[in-house]
C-alpha cells in the first residue's frame, strides 16, 4: 500500500484593489451579474464572468426554480452561454462572487462540485487551463491557476 498526496496551491488577494486590472474588470462584471441573479428561494446570489481569448466577457448568474433541482448555478449558466455563443474560443479566466441576504459573505465562495465538473470539460476541450478567481461579497479573493487544481483526480475521457 502506498499513499498518494495531492497538493493544491491557491493565491489569496486581500481585496479587489490588489487584483490585476483585467481581473478587476472581470470581477466587476461578475458583481454586476450577481446583482441580477434570480435567487428568490435561497436568497444567495452568485455571479460569474468569463474572459475569452477573443476579448469578449460573458456573464451569468444563478437562476432558481420552484422545482429546486431545475435551477442552475451562475458558473454553469455563464460557461454554457460562452460555449453556445463562442464555441471556438478559449476560456482564459473566470471570476465568481457570491452574496447572501442573510449575512455578509466575507469568505471566498468556490464553485460547487457540479460546476467544477462543467468547467473541467472546457479545460480539457481547449487543452489549456482556466484561471479561476472567487470571492464572497467582500474580502479576500482566492485564485486557482486551473480547474484541475480544484478537482484533483478528475474523471478522464480516456477511460471511456
Ligand atoms: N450556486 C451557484 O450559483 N454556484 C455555486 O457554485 C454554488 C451554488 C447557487 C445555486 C443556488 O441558486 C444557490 O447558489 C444556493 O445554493
Amino acid at each position: 500500500m502506498k499513499e498518494l498526496k495531492i497538493e493544491s496551491i491557491f493565491q489569496v488577494y486581500d481585496d479587489l484593489n490588489e487584483l490585476p486590472n483585467d481581473v478587476f474588470l472581470l470581477m466587476n462584471n461578475a458583481i454586476k451579474a450577481r446583482i441580477k441573479a434570480y435567487a428568490p428561494y435561497s436568497k444567495f446570489k452568485v455571479g460569474a464572468a468569463i474572459l475569452l481569448d477573443n476579448g469578449e466577457i460573458v456573464t451569468g448568474n444563478n437562476q432558481e426554480n420552484v422545482s429546486y433541482p431545475s435551477g442552475l448555478c451562475a458558473e454553469r449558466t455563464a460557461i454554457y452561454y460562452a460555449g453556445a455563443k463562442y464555441p471556438d474560443s478559449k476560456i482564459l479566466k473566470m471570476a465568481i462572487t457570491a452574496a447572501s441576504s442573510n449575512q455578509k459573505t466575507k469568505q471566498p465562495i468556490p464553485p460547487c462540485g457540479a460546476c467544477r465538473q462543467a468547467i473541467a470539460e472546457y479545460e480539457i476541450k481547449q487543452d489549456s487551463p482556466v484561471e479561476i478567481y472567487f470571492m464572497g461579497e467582500v474580502g479576500n479573493i482566492m485564485k486557482s491557476n486551473s480547474l484541475s487544481n480544484l478537482l484533483p483526480l478528475l474523471f478522464d475521457k480516456k477511460a471511456l
